[in-house]
């Protein structure tokens, strides 16, 4: 039996240890906020955070997570920060079909909870590894800066 810290809750998992995180997260715990992209560590759609940094669940096996803390887009607006990075995404509809959306909101949560003020080169590095075949990258970029503070609140 291997536990697991998810979105602040122990969570028993009766899987072997190389199973990779985003097949615990979908298929075992329906928490399907968190997608499949390629599963080869590419498009970043399954990003997660790990103690706080985003980690790809696509290739993390649970062994490697086991004493962390592990967040969700599920529970990402119970951190101060990742509620404003919501409230952003909100108020600038930055979302378009949505596939990669949870993974960029994971990305510039870590971003922000990082550097508070960050550049758009910092925007650009952090960014870098979450593919969006939507192409919405500029309204990310300004979404991170309104929940930076950088930017006037409305568009
Ligand atoms: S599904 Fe994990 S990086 Fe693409
Ligand atoms: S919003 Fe469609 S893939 Fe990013």
């Amino acid at each position: 039996m291997i536990v697991l810290t998810i979105n602040g809750k122990r969570r028993n998992i009766d899987l072997p240890a190389d199973t990779p995180l985003l097949w615990v997260l979908r298929d075992t715990l329906e928490l399907t906020g968190t997608k499949y992209g390629c599963g080869i560590s590419i498009c970043g759609a399954c990003t997660v955070l790990v103690d706080g940094e985003p980690a790809r669940a696509c290739v993390t096996p649970v062994s490697a997570v086991l004493d962390k803390s592990i967040v969700t887009i599920e529970a990402i607006d119970q951190d101060a920060t990742g509620r404003k990075v919501q409230e952003a995404w909100l108020n600038l509809g930055v979302p378009q079909c949505g596939y990669c959306q949870a993974g960029q909101v994971m990305a510039a949560t870590a971003l922000l909870k990082r550097t508070s003020s960050p550049t758009d080169a910092d925007i650009d590095t952090a960014m870098s590894g979450n593919i969006c075949r939507c192409g919405t990258y500029p309204r990310i970029r300004a979404a991170i800066k309104q929940a930076a503070g950088l930017t006037e609140d409305k568009p």
